[in-house]
């Protein structure tokens, strides 16, 4: 009884405390909220600060400190936190936030200590990776993109953060902003891809799904920028390693989607394992506190990575933990995941005067502040409603938007004598590959929560449609074993003893539909590769049933752009499927066989070869940009490979055709600062369907030299056959222009190009000058 009196005490004082500040009129802090009209934030702001003044220095510290739970791992276990010592932890209110615990019942456990038994009965802010979904997965988020749909992704975040939210969740770890042109990488399939204009749409797009119009509502949950700054530039794209780019690359490409993401409203930011410019960016200065939360203003907090702030030790950064714990809280990471090292050292590091206690107070004020926007002191447990979590939980709504998400993030890559649709009548179907019965693959990696087995195979989508006769085989195994999550992925490299039974069905088929790729588990985090074909021995797979029948749909699954060059020349029809979550297999038959005509654009170049990567359609010309005479090495190529990607950004074919013209540029700069393109989008096929108009810029030269091609805008049209659209796309100075080297947004004079089309090669284009 006493314990729980505590708390109700602590908001009756707030209560008191905040109603005597809203009334006064003359409390210089109060001007200024009131005068941005928010005073709902006024009222929290004073909140935090009547707690703050009853917290004691190693309470306040507490609320920097996030625990993993008990079960669930999402990096390399910790030598310290055993349970005892997390819950003492929690009874004295030395923990802020705890991640990978989820579920009402086991949320509650752990909110149940930190409000009923702790002294001041702070709740705790419950952290999880809900990355494309809790239970319900969606497509994972580079599959997502290639919809270019904003308002399906929003929809799917917000989808993700209801199931999310009903388990207790109060934040995930998401949207992971980070550019990548290097699909080595296994974490591209986190992000939105290779472009930095999609990926601040995108971005935007996500925070607003997780975070809804109001956080304190119970199906919203806060979101998390991810990973601040420049992970997905980590040499060789080997993970964590080491970024090393310029001030331009970092103004012009990396910060743009965090800027969004800002700017939409994102609560919180997390920073990231790889360091830059030799500082790990956990205890970079220069990122979090001048660039986030001095020049952007941002009043949210910043969670380290999974023990980053320990590993400042193995970067070579600090000397010991102590110095760690210091450099990132001097350098502005407010929350410590998993290094046990602000709960250890901090109050310490105060004491002897190497932190400064305004760094704690300020940290604690960021944490309070997104708990009071979450409603976390208004009712600690209004998350944890055991009736609401069975009702949501992998519910029916929950279902069919994830079916819609993954059809619209389908690309169909090529369809040569319009294989597909597939006839629904009389056909033969020979179906081929591991993953096309695989029902946990198509969870891919992030799927802590999702029960394996729980995803729509090939096989069961194709399955729906009874005029067709199918047969399946294996052919042979992608991997060997279960993969997990936190194991290294066998691949069979040796095994062919099923192809036999593939070739003869294959013989038999009228068509046969391949399913290859990379299993769920091989890309994500840690799982970076070297080579970027099929994996395995799918490659020699294809060419055998290629042998029997040429009739071939290869339906790709994977995380990453993969090298298909010898599909591309010989296999008349590819779609490329990701994993694309539980509802996988409905989503491939519909579009196989038509009921949903493909819209999907590539968010990331296909290589033709690993050794071209990291490969990007917004590259810099160089000085020898093309062939000088015949024969003549003297210029920017490979000797063994063109330089231009498979397939490019932004390609994505459609069961109807489309055809671009009639471009216009209004240039209205000089006045309205202006420049108005406007193009004709024509269905010139069969079908109904929809295009993604996509509209590119070069600026011709500069004090400082931009891409041969930027994306500054594109819209999705659907339209009917023989239906016309005129569509308009408005450039302004934010399209127009670039950061110098200066750190200054400029737009310079001079002489401009605009592209408009299907994809980046888009060649309808027209000149303007500023
Ligand atoms: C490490 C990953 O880099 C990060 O993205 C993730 O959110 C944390 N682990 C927590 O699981």
């Amino acid at each position: 009884m006493k314990k729980v009196a505590i708390p109700l005490l602590v908001c009756l004082l707030i209560v008191i405390i905040s109603c005597k500040n809203e009334n006064n009129s003359i409390d210089k802090d109060l001007a200024i909220n009131s005068s941005t009209a928010n005073t709902k934030v006024t009222s929290i702001e004073d909140k935090v600060s009547a707690l703050l003044s009853k917290m004691t220095l190693e309470e306040k510290i507490g609320q920097m400190n996030q625990y993993n739970g008990f079960w669930d791992l999402t990096g390399p276990a910790p030598k310290e936190g055993d349970a005892a010592k997390k819950y003492e932890h929690l009874r004295k209110g030395y923990v802020g936030s705890m991640l990978n615990v989820r579920g009402v019942k086991e949320v509650r456990s752990v909110q149940k200590i930190a409000v009923e038994e702790s002294r001041l009965g702070i709740p705790l802010i419950i952290g999880f990776d809900v990355i494309h979904g809790y239970k319900t997965l969606t497509p994972i988020p580079l599959a997502e993109s290639a919809s270019w749909d904003l308002a399906a992704i929003k929809t799917s975040a917000e989808m993700a953060a209801l199931e999310a939210s009903a388990s207790g969740i109060n934040w995930t770890f998401a949207p992971m902003v980070d550019i990548s042109r290097d699909a080595r990488w296994g974490r591209v399939m986190e992000g939105a891809g290779e472009d930095t204009y999609l990926g601040s749409k995108i971005a935007e797009a996500r925070v607003k799904g997780f975070q809804g119009e109001d956080l304190s509502t119970s199906n919203t949950i806060v979101a998390c920028a991810k990973h601040f700054a420049a992970y997905g530039f980590a040499e060789a794209g080997r993970d964590y390693n080491t970024a090393d780019i310029g001030i331009s690359t970092l103004n012009n490409v990396v910060l743009p989607p965090f800027k969004a993401a800002k700017d939409a409203g994102v609560r919180t930011f997390m920073n990231s394992f790889n360091e830059l410019n030799g500082i790990p960016a956990t205890g970079d200065k220069y990122l979090q506190r001048d660039i986030l939360k001095e020049k952007w203003n941002f009043d949210g907090f910043i969670v380290s990575d999974w023990g980053s702030i320990t590993e400042m030790i193995a970067h070579g950064h600090a000397k010991d933990g102590n110095h760690a714990a210091e450099l990132a809280a001097n350098a502005g990471s407010d929350m410590d995941m998993e290094s046990y090292l602000y709960v250890n050292e901090l109050a310490k590091l105060v004491k002897e005067g190497k932190v400064k206690e305004a760094v704690i107070e300020d940290a604690a004020r960021r944490i309070l502040r997104v708990k009071f926007e979450l409603g976390l002191f208004d009712d600690p447990y209004k998350y944890l409603d055991e009736a609401r979590e069975k009702e949501i939980t992998g519910s029916k709504a929950l279902n069919d938007a994830a079916l819609d998400m993954a059809k619209k993030s389908i690309v169909l890559l090529k369809n040569e004598k319009q294989l597909l649709p597939l006839k629904k009548e009389g056909q033969k179907i020979a179906v081929i590959g591991a993953l096309a019965s695989d029902k946990t693959s198509p969870l891919g990696s992030w799927r802590i929560a999702a029960e394996d087995n729980s995803a729509v195979s090939v096989l069961e989508g194709l399955s729906a449609y009874k005029g067709n006769t199918i047969t399946y085989a294996k052919g042979a195994d992608v991997v060997i074993g279960e993969p997990n999550f936190t194991t290294e992925v066998k691949i069979n490299t040796t095994n062919k003893t099923e192809f036999g039974k593939a070739v003869t069905i294959a013989k038999n088929a009228d068509v046969v539909i391949m399913v290859l790729g990379e299993h769920g588990f091989q890309s994500g985090e840690g799982r970076s590769r070297t080579e970027l074909g099929l994996p395995g021995v799918q490659q020699e797979l294809l060419e055998a049933v290629y042998k029997a029948n040429k009739n071939i749909v290869l339906v790709l699954n994977n995380g990453r752009p993969l090298t298909i060059n010898w599909a591309d020349q010989n296999i008349p029809a590819i779609v490329e499927a990701w994993q694309l979550g539980t509802q996988s297999g409905n989503a491939i038959a519909q579009i196989l066989y038509g009921d949903y005509n493909p819209s999907g654009k590539l968010p990331m170049s296909f290589p033709r070869d690993v050794g071209q990567v990291p490969i990007y359609y917004n590259y810099k010309n160089t000085g020898r940009p093309s062939l000088p005479g015949p024969d003549v090495v003297f210029w920017s190529h490979y000797q063994d490979e063109k330089n231009e990607p498979l397939y490019v950004f932004g390609h994505g074919l459609s069961y109807t055709t489309f055809k671009y013209s009639n471009i216009k540029v209004k240039n209205s700069y000089k006045g309205s600062k202006e420049v108005t393109v406007s193009v004709t989008l024509t269905n010139t096929g069969n079908y109904r369907g929809k295009e993604v108009a996509q509209l590119y810029i070069r600026d011709m030269y500069a004090s400082v030299t931009r891409p041969v091609r930027e994306l500054k805008g594109f819209e999705l049209v659907e339209l009917n056959p023989s239906e016309s659209k005129n569509i308009e796309f408005v450039l302004t100075e934010k399209e127009l222009g670039f950061f110098n080297n200066q750190n200054e947004f400029i737009v310079e004079p001079g002489d401009f190009k605009v592209f408009v089309g299907g994809d980046s090669k888009a060649n309808l284009e027209l000149k303007f000058t500023l």
